[in-house]
């Protein structure tokens, strides 16, 4: 039977055009996607944008725009690198969208109707860049501990969720849930902040107005966070998209762990709403082994991604090269490296080299001798435990084989009909386990490989001079 599989992406801050960090996880998000279409899976794959906040609002009056009008000018920004990407989601949301505001306009409404919400005062401590608050002992000299900004001191009326009562339920919640917080090694951390104990979380905003408005208090609007998070399950509201929830994954970056593994479940919790199956945390890009940063200009964007050796190398350079909850380091050069020596020397030279074989030669069928070192059994094994690198690295062992088969059987002297068959049938094996990762060119090969009549094609991968 098909199961159903939900996976989403972080909804992004749409102050910016979107980078290699954006790109990261929504490249996953679109990897798993396909994966699980393949097996036959129903799928829904949620991204969008969090539209709403001070961060925006910031934003916007510095770029002299409303915020709606803003973040409207930036949305098609994003929807575009999804587009050349390759990326095929099936909903793009906003926090702005009328549908999921009023999901969370209802949830706060419950939350509160059931006693979670009160009224109080919050002093302490704001970074807008993180949108989070901090106490003075979170700060390193008065300043955010990320963002390495000034934190704004508060001191306002605000509406505070009572984070504390789900202590204990949520340390219920992960012991019975032990693949929740994944992968593994970010899990003790997160539990140990949470036996420390949790303070109630402020969770509405007065001076400032770009936001959804408390339904039992209008003056106040709701944080930003809560606002956010929600995205996930408003999209399940939809009509014949009820029964995606809860979600198998949400990925996300490691920043945002403590907000999706410790306030989500919370709040999900008390709205009496099934928690998700699983939050995946993936690690951080460097790039040329310093922070990404767009203020100092080191920073990659989706388009300059993509010009260095296309959609495809890009897609799989980020999964390949590092293991998907590991911080990595990304370059020009170890992007065309991997393009010039696995793409292009391996896989488009096992294409090329058979193409052209069968172009000028007969083949028959035979048993498939050769398709039995391909490892299929591990390889689904480690793409469902989000081992993208390990299932690519098996792939590409087995395309090694290929290549020492070709050279092995003196295929240009024998011209082995049975051996070519066994090639070929080899080949279109690899582009359908190829397909999540480098759909382009999966799919022009088993386009050329599944053709009555199977021609040398063009060069799938050209080789690119690297110049520093
Ligand atoms: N709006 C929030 C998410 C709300 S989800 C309910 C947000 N947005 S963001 O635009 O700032 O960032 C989104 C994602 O980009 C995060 O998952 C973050 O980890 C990721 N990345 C930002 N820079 C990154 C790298 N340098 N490397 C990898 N991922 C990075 O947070």
């Amino acid at each position: 039977m098909a199961k159903k599989f939900y996976v989403t992406t972080p909804i992004y801050y749409p102050n910016d055009i979107p980078h290699i960090g954006h790109a990261y996880t929504t490249i996953a998000a679109d990897i798993l996607a396909r994966w699980h279409k393949i097996k036959g899976d129903e799928v829904f794959f949620l991204t969008g944008t969090d539209d709403h906040g001070k961060k925006i609002a910031q934003a916007a009056e510095k770029a002299g725009k409303t915020p709606k009008r803003f973040t409207d000018d930036l949305i098609p920004k994003f929807k575009n690198a999804w587009k050349k990407l390759n990326i095929e989601y099936d909903r793009f949301i906003r926090t702005t969208d009328k549908d999921h505001e009023k999901i969370v306009s209802e949830v706060l409404q419950k939350v509160y109707d059931k006693g979670d919400i009160y009224k109080g005062v919050y002093e302490g401590f704001y970074c807008t860049g993180c949108e989070a608050y901090y106490t003075e002992k979170d700060l390193v000299d008065g300043k955010c501990p990320v963002h390495k900004t000034k934190a704004e001191k508060l001191k306002e009326e605000s509406y505070f969720f009572k984070l504390s009562k789900y202590q204990k339920p949520l340390l219920k919640f992960y012991k019975e849930n032990p693949d929740f917080i994944s992968p593994k090694k970010r899990k003790q951390e997160i539990i140990n902040r949470v036996k420390e104990g949790l303070r109630d979380l402020s969770i509405s905003r007065a001076n400032f107005d770009w936001g959804i408005p408390l339904p039992f208090d209008k003056k106040h609007v709701c944080y930003v966070w809560f606002d956010a998070l929600f995205n996930y399950y408003s999209a399940t509201r939809q009509k014949g998209k009820e029964k995606f929830w809860p979600a198998d994954v949400h990925l996300i970056g490691k920043d945002i762990s403590w907000f999706h593994c410790v306030y989500w479940p919370a709040f999900l919790i008390s709205a009496g709403i099934k928690c998700p199956e699983k939050v995946f945390s993936h690690g951080w890009w460097t790039f040329d082994k310093e922070k990404i940063s767009k203020s100092r200009g080191r920073v990659i964007n989706v388009d300059e991604l993509i010009s260095i050796a296309g959609v495809d190398s890009a897609r799989y350079f980020l999964l390949r090269a590092t293991p998907f909850g590991d911080d990595g380091d990304f370059s020009k050069e170890a992007l065309i490296k991997r393009h010039n020596g696995e793409l292009a020397n391996k896989l488009g030279n096992l294409i090329l080299r058979v193409s052209a074989l069968i172009e000028k030669n007969r083949i028959e069928k035979t048993e498939n001798k050769l398709l039995r070192k391909l490892k299929v059994k591990q390889i689904t094994e480690f793409i469902d435990n989000y081992q993208f690198d390990k299932a690519l690295s098996d792939i590409f062992s087995f395309i090694d084989v290929c290549n020492e088969y070709v050279q092995n059987k003196k295929l240009w002297e024998t011209k082995d009909k049975k051996v070519l068959f066994e090639l070929k049938e080899s080949i279109l094996k690899i582009a359908d386990l190829l397909w999540p990762f480098i759909p382009e060119s999966s799919e022009k090969i088993k386009k050329q490989f599944s053709a009555k009549k199977i021609k040398k094609g063009e060069i799938l991968f050209k080789k690119i001079k690297w110049k520093p």
